[in-house]
């Protein structure tokens, strides 16, 4: 089983998001693979919006190491996204991140997946924050097994908390957890894309192929 932290604070290793998602692994076997990145070590443009992605999928002309992270992403069956809250969001690195991700959305490349979402905080407030990591699973396609958050330090009692949410996940992924609310709003998001798709059949021909080649349409 291959879990992937995927972490955005410019603190690294040092962060409290970090170190609360750190809290998150801790109870994991040592058959479970985990990656921890950092994207502030990575170089990450903005989207340019060319659409290249859904003509040929995952083809990006930007030549940074988006592509790499996003490959990652496909291959883990489970993602943390840590992210300190920014004027009430992520931050600006993990969106940039996620814009580039816009294949994994219109083909919903998340099924099956399971999302952790964790986040540091001056004032506490994590709602807004936790919500957008929520809905970025859902809309890519994964059940969002549930989300942390804390202001620093991280205490006793947040870092137990932290525990049983990794094992949560872990159970999640093992035993294909279904949560019915869920996969009604993930189905939706879904559905939504199934008109699209066909709208921009001659244009996105390999995210067209990918529905056709799934019998989605
Ligand atoms: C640009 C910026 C915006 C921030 N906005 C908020 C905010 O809206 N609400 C909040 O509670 N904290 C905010 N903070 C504080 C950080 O979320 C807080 O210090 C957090 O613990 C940093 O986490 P880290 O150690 O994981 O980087 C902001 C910090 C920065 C740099």
């Amino acid at each position: 089983m291959r879990i992937l932290l995927v972490s955005s604070s410019p603190h690294k290793e040092k962060s409290h998001a970090f170190l609360l998602a750190k809290e998150v692994l801790k109870g994991f076997l040592s058959s479970v693979k985990i990656e921890a990145l950092h994207l502030s070590d990575f170089k990450i443009e903005f989207c340019r919006h060319c659409e290249s992605c859904h003509r040929k999928i995952m083809d990006c002309p930007i030549n940074d190491d988006v592509c790499m992270i996003l490959e990652k992403m496909l291959h883990a069956e489970g993602i943390i996204f840590a992210s300190p809250n920014y004027i009430n969001q992520i931050t600006a690195s993990m969106k940039a991140l996620w814009d580039r991700s816009s294949h994994f959305i219109h083909c919903k490349r998340f099924l099956g997946k399971y999302v952790v979402g964790v986040v540091s905080s001056g004032s506490g407030q994590d709602k807004t924050v936790l919500d957008y990591i929520r809905y970025y699973a859902h809309t890519c396609g994964a059940q969002y097994t549930g989300g942390i958050s804390s202001r620093a330090p991280i205490n006793k009692k947040k870092a137990e908390k932290a525990i049983n949410l990794g094992n949560k996940l872990i159970l999640n992924i093992q035993e294909k957890k279904v949560f019915p609310e869920q996969i009604k709003v993930i189905k939706g998001f879904k559905e939504y894309f199934k008109s699209v798709i066909q709208m921009r059949k001659d244009d996105w021909v390999e995210e067209y192929q990918y529905w056709l080649n799934r019998g989605w349409l």
